[in-house]
């Protein structure tokens, strides 16, 4: 019998259905070649279903997605709902309640894929930047006192705790040793500002990097990194940052990758179900048009693939990227500039395997 993954669909809203559908594409075609099966179950959260019923994500729901091996997310955001109600009641819900800790964001810049940096090849640039994913800013700590008056005051703190940071490094360093590329993981902070929380951060570190003799440890202050990025991007082999300061960095790296047309993530529980999406968002203006570029879903296909324990089918995935990539017949990585349609990228891509 062969095995058969359960897979938690979350196709969401905008062109979020269209790459999903690319990427399944592909990951069933993967499947097949490796003698796998996927059972997908369609889950319609997003902007519609909230537009039509009133309903975020039931509290049953995430009962139901902790079954799963895995969860594959297109896209999350409608134009006719408040900005940040979907992002914090949905996807950012997920992450807490799922305990999904780490965020993962290769940054590889592909083949004949264009950089807006000047003469930096593939080789250059070839990262992976871990992500803490539940604490830091984002825990919605903290509050308004004397709200809309003229002596308003906004608090809003980052939480660190050892336990989450310890964890997340922790998963930086075996990640290093297991990629055995440069051995090299950079923890990326703000020491000389925040001497509270950066300094627990660095601690930290420093304790677990005795643990990992061979992995060496370096240090750069998060506004260097923005700098360094740009400029030597081939300095980062692993990079390892909290919340606010990833969900920064990630955004630059995405556009040294080539864009948010390639660009993958992963919100990883190692212990429990893990999510995967493209780092684009809904694009509401390419939706319907099968315009949109699914490289970034079916990137974070591959990621699920491997974090499943289907290494050979992952790889075979990433090479079908890239031979896709190297046919020339992909002319941009842009919306409606590729030369072909999604589903055409989707057919090529899956050619491949
Ligand atoms: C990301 C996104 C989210 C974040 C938003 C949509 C809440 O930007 O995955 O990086 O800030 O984490
Ligand atoms: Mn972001």
């Amino acid at each position: 019998m062969s095995k058969t993954y359960e897979v938690a669909l979350l196709p969401g809203d905008g062109t979020g259905p269209e790459v999903i559908d690319e990427g399944v594409k592909v990951l069933k075609a993967a499947a097949k070649e490796h003698n796998f099966k996927f059972n997908f179950t369609n889950y319609d959260l997003g902007g519609k279903r909230y537009l039509k019923t009133g309903e975020i994500l039931p509290k049953s729901v995430i009962e139901e997605f902790k079954k799963f091996h895995a969860m594959y997310l297109g896209a999350i955001g409608h134009p006719d709902v408040k900005p940040g109600l979907l992002e914090k009641g949905i996807l950012l819900k997920l992450r807490f309640e799922l305990d999904q800790y780490i965020n993962l964001r290769p940054v590889k810049l592909y083949p004949n894929v264009e950089t807006p940096l000047k003469n930096k090849k593939p080789e250059d640039i070839n990262m992976v930047i871990i992500r803490e994913n539940t604490e830091g800013l984002y825990t919605g700590s903290g509050g308004f006192l004397r709200k809309d008056t003229s002596q308003e005051v906004a608090i809003q703190e980052s939480i660190n705790t050892r336990f989450g940071v310890e964890r997340c490094i922790r998963y930086a360093f075996e990640f290093t040793k297991k990629r055995s590329k440069n051995n090299k993981l950079t923890l990326c902070g703000k020491t000389n500002v925040l001497t509270y929380a950066s300094d627990l951060w660095q601690r930290t570190f420093d304790d677990v990097a005795k643990e990992y003799t061979k992995i060496n440890g370096d240090y750069v202050n998060v506004d260097a990194a923005c700098m360094w990025l740009v400029k030597n991007p081939e300095w980062f082999d692993v990079i390892v940052t909290d919340n606010l300061f990833g969900d920064i960095i990630t955004d630059l790296a995405a556009m040294i990758q080539g864009g948010m047309g390639v660009a993958a993530g992963g919100n990883i529980n190692p212990k429990g179900v893990s999510m995967f999406e493209p780092m684009g968002g809904s694009a509401p203006k390419y939706t319907g048009m099968n315009a949109i570029n699914p490289i970034a879903a079916i990137n974070a296909g591959a990621m699920m693939l491997e974090t499943i324990g289907e290494f050979g089918a992952a790889k075979d995935v990433d090479n079908a990227v890239i031979k896709a990539l190297e046919s020339g017949k992909i002319r941009s990585m842009s919306a409606g500039e590729m030369g072909l349609s999604t589903t055409q990228v989707g057919d090529l891509i899956a050619s491949y395997i």
